[in-house]
């Protein structure tokens, strides 16, 4: 079963929680993950003027962008966001205005969905953001996945890190390093996702 990991990321940080959430995925037998990730928005020339965007895009040359197939193959979906304004980025809500084909068929009804998210400042949408994800994915027909209080590093962390979904805190300059709390709870969301998603599978 393929969980599919579709992310936007300026600066990187969203992409390496990608690649965490694709760890825990496949940690699960029988489940395999794929990372895509969506168009930008950002003009190409307010990208070549910033160093930190232009190493974002580097970093990310060969991610492939996510196309209506993967999201219909999937047995589970991760969507990851930067945060903007304390909700998730125009170029993720893009891509999900852009499923109204499969919103109209009703194809991604029952999928379990996991959001993470980073931010630069920590009370600046680590909450609101998953939280407010979530609506558009509830008209989709989707079954929102958190992270309960079993993983045990939601209660220690003193960075990212909550039940609504994996987080980071990128910090001021978005260079902040996703610690080993946050990491854990990264490969926790996408190790659910894919027992989840296998035990649905089971069931249809
Ligand atoms: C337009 C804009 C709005 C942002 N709004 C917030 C915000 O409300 N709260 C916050 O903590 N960080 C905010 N940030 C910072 C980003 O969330 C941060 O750079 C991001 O988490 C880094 O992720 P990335 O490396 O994957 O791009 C904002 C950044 C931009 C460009």
């Amino acid at each position: 079963m393929k969980v599919l990991i579709v992310y936007y990321s300026t600066y990187g940080n969203v992409y390496k929680m990608a690649k965490l959430v694709a760890e825990g995925v496949r940690q699960v037998k029988g489940a395999e993950p794929a990372i895509r990730t969506v168009p930008e928005l950002i003009p190409q020339s307010v990208i070549e003027s910033h160093e930190d965007m232009k190493a974002g895009r580097q970093m990310q040359k060969d991610v492939p962008l996510v196309t209506l197939d993967d999201f219909k193959e999937a047995g589970a979906i991760a969507f990851g966001t930067p945060t903007r304004f304390g909700n998730v980025s125009a170029q993720l809500k893009n891509q999900i205005d852009q499923l109204t084909p499969l919103w109209f068929a009703g194809a991604l009804e029952g999928k379990p969905a996991g959001i993470f998210v980073s931010t630069a400042s920590l009370h600046g949408g680590q909450e609101t953001t998953p939280l407010t994800l979530m609506a558009p994915l509830l008209h989709l027909g989707m079954i929102i996945v958190g992270v309960p209080y079993s993983v045990q590093e939601l209660l220690t962390t003193q960075s990212g890190g909550t039940p609504y979904g994996p987080s980071h805190l990128a910090g001021q300059e978005s260079k902040r390093e996703i610690d080993l709390q946050e990491a854990t709870v990264c490969r926790a969301l996408g190790r659910r996702l894919a027992e989840i998603g296998l035990l649905l599978q089971k069931k249809s």
